[in-house]
């Protein structure tokens, strides 16, 4: 699920590679590129990680000035040399790498082999590039054509890059769905499924919209759509700078990404929060905080991580400005037909801004009439672009496929949004608002301190590094937190987790408590603490062992737990910001003691762009 092209006057293999190496952290499975020298076109292609692509061009011509490299993360068809991309089309004029799914690939393949075709991988990709050949030899029309004719006929989602023997300074390129990038430099251009590819070599980037089509030819780019009009895209001006892509001394990005949260918190408040002078601004919901105030309903959409920053929202939303709030899965949301009304609010949560099933639920609950808001990391991306309004996060670029700093800027900016949404909607006295702004820009002083436990987590890790179940339990704001812990342990170490309600545990998973089982439970000092201790004594009574997130000062739980991590004090409502940082920690030594890829752990991708 990585793209990269170049056509310029630069060798584009090493540039490919290089670029499918910035774009690893998105999760693949096999690896491959294109070519093209006095030997024609020529495709490379090897399953696993890129290194293995590189052993395989070893000794080979691969001098070229275009070129094209993709990461396939498996959809159609296992993960092998065959199946990855670049994919030849029949009689190998061109070949094509892709991103997304083709839906109706199966009745174009069944038209296609009645013809006489034959296929040599399962994907759906190999097909749209037979079917764009066929359409190309059979109108006598020029390849952009076929590609355009190709894709009206489609049905899915899709990002292509498309190289051709007969023209050795062509590439072209199209996007419905799922995301590209058009790198401008002088003479030479760049593709990419996102930014970090091209922005050593250009900060000038285009992002291409849906049904558009690039066709980048003997340097000159043209954009059309599929109804063959011509569009001036805009070019936008990159912020990302190389340093915020590298691991700059850290062993992995996911420990890089734990140790900033401090600043990413920070970022995502600076010139919103005005504590000493108690205002808050949300300039990207400046013209729509009347209607959130007003709004009878939130419904948080989103995956993964992002789902569980919305629950916690879910809390603070409700505490704070009274509105009812619904936190749904974005693929469940968009296959069971919601009920949105008017005065509904949508509010959208996505670290990459690309994953495909919040975005097709933004799309549904749009075409119901709702209003949306984006909770997106990624500026330019195509949530933040579909949505009407919304707040980025500031946390910049998350390269480990573990979310760690993205879910504590997605609370973070929730948190304002409730905060404004109170304040005007009335539902929050004016001590309470002044308290909580104190309290936000306070915290990332003390996720500092967390992060100064780092060794004493190291050690209880190493502790548990063998356990085969983890148990995480919260209450309250904590719950979410304890999903989110356990969802980091299996991600990286592969270790089965659950994150269960403190108080739910005795409805089912009390059932598994024994001395090998630990529970890892966030037990902070606040409303639900004498509960939560409760909960601890029915483990203990069960002779389970039992990691406890505390509160500093507590002196009533280390005599009864195992183990204990303290964090600081923190108001209630902002726990999570604080509370998840040991379990992004625990999980990630305890991956790491397992010797896990911790960045790009197995089967995981950082922006799924399939639904
Ligand atoms: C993938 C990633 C998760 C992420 C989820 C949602 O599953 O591996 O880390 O939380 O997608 O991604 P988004 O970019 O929409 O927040």
């Amino acid at each position: 699920c990585g793209i990269v092209a170049y056509v310029g006057h630069r060798e584009a293999c090493p540039l490919v590679i290089k670029g499918l190496k910035r774009l690893e952290y998105r999760g693949y499975d096999s690896a491959g590129v294109a070519l093209m020298n006095g030997q024609g076109l020529k495709v490379y292609k090897k399953k696993g990680k890129v290194v293995a692509l590189e052993h395989e061009l070893e000794g080979k011509d691969t001098h070229s000035t275009i070129g094209m490299g993709h990461t396939r993360w498996a959809t159609h068809g296992e993960p092998n040399d065959v199946n990855a991309h670049p994919h030849y089309s029949f009689h190998k004029k061109l070949a094509i790498i892709h991103n997304g799914i083709i839906e109706n690939y199966a009745a174009i393949k069944q038209a296609l082999l009645k013809k006489g075709h034959t296929f040599s991988s399962e994907t759906d990709t190999e097909v749209l590039g037979q079917f764009i050949e066929d359409i190309w030899e059979n109108n006598g029309g020029t390849l952009e054509e076929a590609v355009r004719l190709a894709l009206q006929e489609v049905v899915g989602a899709y990002a292509i890059v498309i190289m051709n023997e007969a023209d050795p300074t062509q590439l072209i390129a199209a996007r419905k769905g799922s995301p590209l990038v058009i790198g401008v430099g002088e003479n030479e251009f760049f593709l990419a499924s996102d930014a970090t590819p091209i922005v050593e070599y250009t900060k000038d980037v285009i992002y291409l919209n849906d049904y558009e089509i690039a066709v980048i030819k003997e340097g000159v780019l043209k954009v059309v759509t599929l109804d063959n009009a011509t569009t001036t895209p805009y070019v936008h001006k990159v912020e990302l700078e190389l340093e915020a892509i590298e691991k700059g001394g850290f062993d992995h990005f996911m420990l890089k990404e734990i140790f900033e949260q401090p600043r990413s918190i920070a970022d995502s408040m600076r010139g919103r929060v005005r504590a000493d002078e108690g205002t808050l601004q949300l300039g990207g919901l400046r013209d729509y905080l009347d209607k959130l105030a007003k709004s009878k309903r939130i419904v948080i959409i989103g995956c993964g991580t992002s789902w569980h920053a919305g629950l916690v929202a879910e809390y603070i939303f409700e505490e704070l400005a009274r509105i009812p709030v619904e936190v749904e899965y974005a693929s469940e949301f968009r296959y069971r037909n919601p009920i949105i009304k008017e005065g509904d609010i949508v509010i959208a949560i996505s670290q990459s801004g690309e994953t495909a099933d919040t975005l097709a639920a933004i799309e549904l609950a749009k075409s119901k009439g709702a209003t949306i808001f984006g909770v997106c990391n990624v500026v330019g991306s195509s949530i933040a672009r579909a949505t009407h309004a919304g707040a980025f996060t500031h946390a910049g670029p998350e390269i480990g496929v573990a979310s760690t700093k993205a879910f504590t800027a997605q609370v973070t900016v929730l948190t304002l949004m409730a905060l404004a949404a109170a304040k005007r909607k009335g539902t929050i006295s004016d001590s309470l608002f002044r308290q909580l702004l104190a309290e936000l820009e306070s915290i990332p002083a003390k996720v500092e301190k967390v992060l100064q436990a780092a060794d004493k987590i190291k050690e209880i890790a190493y502790i548990f590094t063998y356990a085969r179940n983890f148990i995480y339990l919260g209450r309250g704001l904590n719950f979410p937190v304890a999903l989110e812990g356990a969802l980091k342990l299996k991600e990286i170490s592969y270790i089965h987790a659950e994150g269960y309600p403190a108080a739910e545990m005795k409805h089912g998973p009390i059932a598994l408590i024994d001395e090998d089982m630990p529970v890892v439970v966030i037990a902070t000092k606040d409303s639900s603490y004498e509960k939560v201790v409760s909960n601890i004594q029915e483990v203990k009574a069960r002779k389970g062992r039992v990691i406890a997130i505390t509160t500093e000062g507590d002196t009533n739980l280390p005599g009864i737990v195992d183990f204990t991590i303290e964090i600081p004090k923190v108001h209630e409502m902002l726990m999570p910001l604080v509370s998840v940082v040991p379990l992004q920690l625990l999980a990630y030594d305890i991956a790491v003691m397992r010797g896990r890829n911790v960045d790009q752990p197995r089967n995981l991708a950082k922006s799924v762009t399939v639904e």
